[in-house]
C-alpha cells in the first residue's frame, strides 16, 4: 500500500468524498480544497485523506478521509493520519484540527486513538441548509451536532 499527495482530478474522488460527507452541497464547497492524500493498493485507491489551510497560518484542517468499505479497520485510515500528521509538521504547523459528527461513536473513537483531543461542540451544523437530508441516525443517535477535536503537533 501506497500513499502519496494526489494530484489529478479531484471529481475522480468524490466517491470516497462521500463516504465521508452526507452533503453533496458541502462535499461541492470544498473538494478543490488543499492537498488530498490517497491510499492505493495495486492501483487502486483505497482512502482519501483531505488537509486543508485555516485561517491560522501554524493550523490546518483534516477536512475529509474516508477508507473504502471492504478494507476499513486494517490500518489504512491510521498511516493516512499518521501521513497527514508529518506533512503539517513538515510545513511548520503546530496544530491539526478535526470535525466530526457527535452520532458518530467510531470516529470519535478512531480521532482520540490517533492523539485528537475533544475542543467544541457546534450545535445543530448537520441543517437542511446545509445539505444534510433528515432523520439520518447513525449508530441509533440522530446527526445534529458536530465535534471540533484538535492535537497540538510537537516538533
Ligand atoms: C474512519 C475511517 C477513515 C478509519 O479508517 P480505517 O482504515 O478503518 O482505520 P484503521 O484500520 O486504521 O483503524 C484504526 C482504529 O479504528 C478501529 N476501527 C476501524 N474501523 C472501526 C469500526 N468500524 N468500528 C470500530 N473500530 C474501528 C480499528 O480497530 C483501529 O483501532 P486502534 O485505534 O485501537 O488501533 C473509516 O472507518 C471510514 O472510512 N469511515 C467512513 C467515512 C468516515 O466516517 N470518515 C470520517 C468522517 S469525519
Amino acid at each position: 500500500m501506497l500513499i502519496r499527495l494526489y494530484d489529478g482530478n479531484r471529481e475522480v474522488l468524490r466517491p470516497l468524498f462521500r463516504l465521508a460527507d452526507d452533503s453533496e452541497q458541502e462535499i461541492d464547497r470544498y473538494v478543490g480544497l488543499g492537498d488530498v492524500l490517497v491510499a492505493e493498493d495495486n492501483g487502486e485507491l483505497v482512502g482519501q485523506l483531505q488537509l486543508t489551510a485555516t485561517a491560522e497560518p501554524s493550523t490546518f484542517e483534516l477536512k475529509s478521509m474516508a477508507v473504502i468499505d471492504g478494507r476499513r479497520g486494517g490500518g489504512i485510515g491510521r498511516a493516512l493520519v499518521e501521513e497527514a500528521i508529518a506533512l503539517c509538521r513538515a510545513r511548520g504547523a503546530t496544530h491539526l484540527l478535526v470535525a466530526t459528527a457527535a452520532a458518530d461513536i467510531d470516529n470519535l473513537r478512531f480521532y482520540q486513538r490517533r492523539g485528537f483531543r475533544m475542543l467544541s461542540i457546534e450545535r445543530d451544523a448537520f441543517t437542511a441548509a446545509a445539505g444534510y437530508p433528515d432523520g439520518i441516525v447513525i449508530d441509533g443517535i440522530p446527526l445534529r451536532d458536530r465535534v471540533w477535536l484538535d492535537q497540538e503537533l510537537a516538533l
